[in-house]
């Protein structure tokens, strides 16, 4: 199928590889000059592994090919989808300006049948609103033209995206007319073979439904962390607790990990913005508020945690930080953990030293001009001189550290593990005082 996708992020890119790959015939298209020359040079312009590979080889089979022209993109679909930022204002809202944008621009063009599918993240009643738009703009011009819209939410997950793409646990669709879900069971199948994975629902659930996936998904960290925060109180072992409890087929092991907050561009806005919301519609969401709470004080512990050990006098100190990005496997350092700590590090007169194998590029636009932060291509160069050593994203290379080369590097030997990752035991031998999240510090 002759498919077209608005917005070449995260999710524009990863979609378009994806469908590129099982044999549709795609355009990605960007307001972004920038990003698309770059694409069509062959370079993506996010990290996301196997990506680049994927466009690259798809452009070359001539399946896949970038743009900045909304008329071509439009023109060449049968289905477009729209996978542009949905990023939270002031209020805590989801900002539509980039959805409504897209759509009001596709009514412009509008001429023939078009299945227009949202894939961005977008309150209850968007789809209604992009429907709205386009038929707006095909009105003004005084013609006609058929077009539906459907709901399609997204579920990959940054530095697995191709993987959550390729074999999607459930594809949500959320339709208005026969029509739009023949056309989707066809964009679909290859990635339907294994067993029905296509839920198909009204407009309004699927759009719910993504912001239900996701606040779930956030309570479980926010209450974890505030469980670990009780540990740390009580004398008891997070790491123990969580054994316990995942155990418990009810429970399960999954996504119940104590640590320095979430972060990235969905868990933050899509809990805010879910919020807001309930709001709007008389309902008082209060898991919702406090999930965000704990995260927003939960963001502030490791740096409380080095406070501490250094008897609140952190200035002067040098602090050497492994792990940048929000998670591992992505460059993507939007509302990380690691930002909050630095802020608050530099904030207190305290020299920065970091490392992480993806996001330094984008950790020096951040942090441009300032002297005291600096990153360092090797990890254990971070960590010269440093007073101590805080773990905030647990990359596959910083499990297993060489605590003798820590020890020779570093001038006071203090770890700070943010993911409770590190032998604890092991650290002691080699003479490190250690903390961790919901666990009692040793050494
Ligand atoms: N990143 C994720 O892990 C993820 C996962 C699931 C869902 N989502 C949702 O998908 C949506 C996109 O997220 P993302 O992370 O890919 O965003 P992103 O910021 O990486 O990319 C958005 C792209 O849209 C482009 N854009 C903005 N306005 C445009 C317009 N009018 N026309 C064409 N292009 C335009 C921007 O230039 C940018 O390249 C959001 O609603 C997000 O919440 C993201």
């Amino acid at each position: 199928m002759k498919i077209s996708i608005i917005g070449s992020g995260y999710v524009g890119l990863v979609s378009g590889a994806g469908l590129a790959e099982a044999g549709h015939n795609v355009v990605c298209m960007d307001v972004d000059a920038n990003r698309i020359a770059a694409l069509q040079l062959g370079k993506s312009p996010i990290y996301e592994p196997g990506l680049e590979e994927m466009l690259v080889d798809n452009a070359r089979r001539g399946h896949l090919a970038f743009t900045t022209s909304l008329e071509a993109a439009v023109n060449h679909a049968r289905a477009l989808l729209i996978a542009v930022g949905t990023p939270p204002s002031e209020d805590g809202s989801a900002d539509l300006g980039h959805v409504l944008a897209a759509a009001t621009g596709i009514g412009r063009i509008l001429s023939k049948p078009l299945l227009v599918i949202v894939k961005s993240t977008v309150p209850v009643g968007t789809c209604d609103r992009v429907r709205a738009a386009i038929q707006k703009e095909i009105d003004l011009r005084g013609e006609k033209a058929a077009f539906s819209v459907a709901s399609n939410p997204e579920f990959l997950a940054e530095g697995h995206a191709i993987k959550d793409f390729m074999q999607p646990s459930r594809i949500i669709c959320g339709v208005e007319d026969e029509q739009s879900e023949d056309l989707l069971r066809e964009i679909y199948a290859p990635f339907n073979r294994n067993h029905e994975k296509m839920l198909f629902m009204d407009v309004r659930s699927s759009e719910l439904t993504k912001y239900s996936a996701n606040a779930m998904l956030a309570t479980k960290i926010s209450l974890m962390n505030e469980l670990a925060g009780i540990a740390e109180r009580v004398g008891a072992d997070i790491e123990q607790v969580r054994k316990g409890i995942g155990s418990d087929p009810r429970i399960g092991y999954a996504f119940i990990y104590a640590g320095p907050g979430y972060g990235g561009s969905c868990f933050p806005k899509d809990v805010r913005a879910l919020s807001h919301t309930a709001r709007e519609h008389g309902c008082e969401a209060r898991i919702l508020g406090a999930v965000e709470h704990v995260n927003n004080r939960q963001k502030t512990h490791l740096y409380a945690m080095l406070d501490r050990n250094f008897n609140t006098e952190l200035q002067g100190k040098c602090i050497a930080i492994w792990g940048l990005s929000f998670k591992p496997n992505t460059d993507d350092m939007r509302e990380a953990p690691s930002r909050v700590l630095i802020d608050a590090l530099l904030e207190s007169g305290v020299t920065v030293r970091a490392h992480d194998p993806e996001a330094m590029d984008v950790a020096m636009n951040i942090y441009s001009g300032n002297q005291n932060f600096s990153v360092h291509a090797d990890q254990y160069d971070a960590a010269i001189g440093a007073d101590a050593l805080v773990l905030v994203t647990e990359w596959k290379l910083y499990w297993i550290p060489d605590y003798e080369k820590l020890a020779a590097n570093m001038r006071q030997k203090v770890l700070v593990d943010g993911r409770n990752i590190w032998s604890q035991e092991t650290a002691l031998k080699h003479g490190f005082t250690c903390h961790a999240i919901g666990r009692q510090s040793i050494g």
